[in-house]
């Protein structure tokens, strides 16, 4: 910082709060600790805990001129709203009154340093009321010192109090803890930094644009010295010209929202070369790419926020501002692909921050997303795998029509260019899948009278339906798991059975087949040994292993499963138009007929 030159004084301790209406974003703290001065019930110990620069100290030494002041008259007792003019608020306000004595922990954590204080604490308060001792970043404290400040909480003089401040509670002692009144200072939220910063630049003489106020206040996270910290650097880079956002950006390494939005854009667009481009010439310009990830993390989680509220954003500058632009993107963005961009986005953060050439690492992140952000959401995926269409994903832009082109998202085009070519990607999902020919079964509703005569089977498959069809699943079944098929031609079947066929099977089998077929069927039990074909239970496990392997090699799958660390495939289901027609024809009772007959083939992972 510059303060050499000039008698700048820099803006955190030029403003600090001297009374409790001047402290923001605390008004709970505030509240209880009013209840409690007002009602005469004030503890002897207090705790401040939050994160640095969210106002602990000065709370503190606001609690001190609280419980000292003694009014313009001299004659008031402790108040919420201490004078600000009585000797006890003027020398507390300068640092230099006798009976407050303020210690930083950090420094001295000897419990030397502890005993000297309680020493201190057997005299009375020399003026003022109450003896006070702020211990700053008490958790420092050794243990012996905890040990010997547990003695004096224990049985405190009655005019000393203790307040103490920390950023980590967890480290204080429970025992010191439960004898102390805890309030717990928040992260001021942005609205409320921006509106302080804007409140003190202006009574500094200086403008800043409201953006990059915005800017400072987000960066802030919730501290407001951190982003007084950061106006400070801003006046001094821009002397006496006004702040301007971009000013701001370049100072805080964040690249230009704009820039970020058209990457944004790019890489759910699956066009992964565009967005290295873009990525190259943000970095070139200055951006760290931890950041501009971050941004785009921030990015799909506003987007997100928005499709489920069209208000979202409201308050905060930056967002408000950035709405228009980021409307139409909820509105063409699916939600799974906003929830897996941020998923993968969060994960690669965490990859650039560990990788020792971060900007690879980022480029490899948008690489990724642009890859798996154009592919098909699920539901998309069994839409496509049902048509008779071949396979092409459709891009993540393009899942819902409602793009605004004027606002710059523009649907992807037909081939939209990704690495290596689409192409590359391997054969389509659909053409791994194996094409299994089942005879589309007749909805309940649909079904002849019992008079008429069912078509002829014209394949084992269809033999097996027919039974599915007229419900005696106990003959399906075994027809399916123990049933090894020597020969079959319409008419006639021959077959091993295997152990747990029941005697009777080929009598109730050309029984049931003269019924329903009106045709002599001629069954016959083959006694080779290993004679057939392996059973159709046999053959449908072996076809879904090898469908799971087909599908696990697949680039989408393992795209998917590369995406989310811990993902398995717990199962593979085949759909095909035709069971699909019938189970909207025939809503209620498609589920029996079609169960087993090996066109909705389901398997759990195993
Ligand atoms: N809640 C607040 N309202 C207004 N100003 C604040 C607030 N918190 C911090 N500030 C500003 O930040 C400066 C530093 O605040 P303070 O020293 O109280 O923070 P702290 O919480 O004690 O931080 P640390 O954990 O680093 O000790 C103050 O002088 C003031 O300018
Ligand atoms: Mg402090
Ligand atoms: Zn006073």
């Amino acid at each position: 910082m510059t303060d050499s030159a000039t008698s700048y004084r820099v803006l955190a301790r030029k403003y600090r709060p001297q009374t409790f209406a001047e402290v923001i974003g605390q008004e709970a703290m505030v509240r209880t600790l009013s209840n409690a001065i007002a009602t005469g019930r004030i503890a002897h110990a207090f705790i401040l805990t939050g994160v640095r620069g969210v106002g602990k100290t000065t709370t503190a030494r606001i609690i001190a001129r609280a419980l000292n002041c003694i009014g313009p008259d001299g004659a008031g007792g402790p108040t919420v709203t201490p004078c600000g003019e009585c000797v006890h608020c003027g020398s507390i306000a300068e640092d230099r009154h006798v009976d407050v004595i303020e210690m930083d922990a950090a420094s001295r954590t000897g419990v030397d340093d502890i005993r000297d204080l309680t020493e201190g604490m057997r005299y009375r308060p020399v003026s003022a009321r109450y003896k006070i001792y702020i211990i700053d970043e008490v958790h420092m404290l050794s243990k012996n010192a905890f040990n010997a400040l547990l003695k004096t909480l224990e049985e405190p003089p009655p005019d000393v109090k203790f307040i103490f401040a920390t950023t980590e509670v967890h480290r204080i002692p429970v025992t010191v803890l439960s004898r102390c009144q805890r309030f717990a200072l928040r992260r001021v939220p942005i609205d409320q930094l921006v509106e302080h910063y804007r409140r003190l630049a202006e009574a500094e003489g200086i403008s800043v644009a409201p953006a990059a106020l915005g800017l400072i206040a987000r960066a802030a996270d919730g501290s407001v010295r951190d982003g007084l910290s950061l106006l400070d650097q801003a006046i001094a880079l821009s002397g006496d010209a006004p702040i301007e956002e971009g000013a701001v950006r370049d100072m805080l390494g964040i690249a230009d929202r704009n820039l970020v939005f058209d990457l944004f854009e790019t890489v759910l667009q699956g066009d992964a070369a565009g967005a290295l481009d873009r990525m190259d010439s943000l970095y070139q310009g200055g951006a760290d790419p931890l950041m501009v990830l971050q941004d785009l993390l921030e990015l799909s989680h506003f987007v997100t926020r928005l499709k489920l509220a069209p208000e979202a954003g409201t308050g905060d500058p930056l967002e408000e501002g950035e709405r228009e632009r980021a409307r139409p993107l909820a509105a063409a963005l699916a939600m799974p692909i906003l929830a897996r961009a941020w998923q993968m986005l969060l994960k690669g953060l965490e990859e650039v921050q560990a990788a020792p050439a971060p900007a690879q690492a980022a480029a490899m992140v948008l690489v990724r997303l642009a890859y798996v952000a154009d592919l098909p959401v699920p539901a998309d995926l069994v839409r496509t795998l049902t048509s008779s269409e071949p396979v092409r994903a459709p891009a993540a832009l393009t899942a819902e029509p409602a793009v605004d082109r004027s606002a710059g998202v523009s649907p992807a085009p037909a081939a939209a260019p990704a690495i290596g070519g689409r192409d590359s990607r391997g054969p389509s999902l659909a053409a791994a899948l194996p094409v299994v020919h089942a005879p589309a079964p007749l909805p309940a509703s649909e079904a002849p009278p019992s008079a008429e005569l069912d078509p002829v089977p014209q394949s084992f498959a269809e033999v097996v339906a027919l039974f599915d069809k007229h419900r005696e699943a106990l003959i399906s079944s075994h027809l399916k798991e123990h049933v090894h098929l020597v020969a079959f031609e319409p008419g006639r079947i021959e077959f091993r059975p295997a152990a747990g066929a029941p005697d009777n099977l080929a009598n109730r089998l050309s029984e049931l087949l003269i019924e329903w077929t009106g045709v002599r069927w001629l069954i016959a039990r083959s006694r080779v040994e290993d004679a057939g074909a392996p059973t159709l239970a046999q053959e449908e496990a072996r076809r879904a292993g090898a469908l799971r392997h087909e599908v696990a090699a697949h680039p989408l799958v393992q795209a998917v499963l590369e995406t989310f660390p811990g993902a398995t495939i717990a199962a593979v289901r085949e759909r095909f138009v035709a069971a699909d027609a019938a189970t909207e024809a025939a809503a209620d009772d498609v589920g029996d007929a079609q169960s087993d007959d090996g066109t909705s083939a389901g398997e759990d992972g195993s």
